[in-house]
């Protein structure tokens, strides 16, 4: 079995935590994991209740491009051999003050991603965490605007433009917007990295910190259940895969065995 090195940002809680314990859980995993975290204390109390030493805390603030910078140079350091796969999970709802929802969401992808691609082995899984709301949003756009971004001549500056321009659209929501233009950069990813395997995974709903204010009658699953779309991304339905949008498709109370992860259009 091949030794992997699994880099994931916003793995100190949520998605993110459950993620790191999904992979430490599984047959197919051999290797270690780097949790990226916004403050070391969060990632070491994470790593500590974990309790398994294949995983190493690595500080990152995705919105900071000197921290970025200083994680790749670690990283480079903890994996000699490089990257198997890089998770870009950090992400913000843009309901708490002071979140940046774009900058997180999109932006900052993009520069992790810039930064990271030099420590990724050939045929490594790069994958980010987006939403079902991405793909919705993209079905509700005009159809100008959808083929424009759906487009596979689409480039990251066209991607940028566009959706500056639907930014000040105030019918559409912010943070589905920021996971359609995540899901448009993986597509380009997809096509400017062959040899790259390029996915944006949905969870489903999770009960997480981020729907800690949800008032609303859906209920939330599992953290542990959502986070199965990441381990059927590396190893399951998404295996070999590049260019696809994957989403955890089971409801809340689902047993972990029963789990289903679902291939979907980018556009639903
Ligand atoms: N929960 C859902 O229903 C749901 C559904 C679809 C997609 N998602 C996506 O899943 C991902 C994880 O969200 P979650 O539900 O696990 O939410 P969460 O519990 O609020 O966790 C968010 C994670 O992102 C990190 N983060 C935020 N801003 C950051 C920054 N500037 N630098 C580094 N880390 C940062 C947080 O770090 P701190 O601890 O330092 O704040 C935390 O680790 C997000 O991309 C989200 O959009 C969630």
């Amino acid at each position: 079995m091949t030794t992997q090195c699994v880099f994931i940002s916003g793995g100190n809680r949520g998605l993110g935590f459950s993620c790191i314990k999904a992979l430490l859980a599984s047959p197919s995993f051999s290797g270690k994991i780097i949790m990226g975290s916004r403050k070391l204390s969060s990632g070491e109390s994470a790593r500590q209740l974990l309790g398994d030493e294949r995983v190493d805390v690595v500080e990152l603030d995705v919105l900071s491009k000197k921290s970025i910078s200083l994680a790749a140079k670690t990283v480079s350091m903890m994996a000699p051999n490089g990257l198997t796969a890089l998770i870009n999970n950090a992400g913000v709802l843009g309901e708490a003050e002071g979140e940046d929802v774009f900058e997180t969401n999109f932006s900052a992808v993009i520069e992790v991603s810039e930064s990271f691609l030099p420590l990724m082995n050939e045929g490594a899984s790069w994958i980010v965490t987006s939403s079902s709301a991405g793909t919705r949003c993209m079905a509700s756009l005009e159809v100008s605007d959808s083929s424009f971004l759906l487009s596979p001549n689409l480039t990251l500056d066209g991607l940028r433009e566009r959706i500056k321009v639907l930014q000040r659209d105030e019918k559409l929501d912010n943070y589905a917007l920021s996971k359609t233009a995540v899901n448009c950069y993986a597509q380009i990813l997809a096509r400017t990295h062959p040899d790259k395997l390029v996915k944006a995974v949905s969870p489903g709903f999770c009960l997480t910190g981020m729907c800690a204010n949800y008032a609303g009658k859906r209920q939330p699953k599992e953290a542990e259940l959502g986070a199965t779309v990441f381990v059927e991304a590396l190893f399951g339905i998404g295996q070999g895969k590049s260019g696809v949008f994957l989403k955890q498709n089971s409801p809340a109370g689902t047993p972990i065995q029963e789990a289903v992860t679902v291939e979907t259009s980018w556009s639903t």
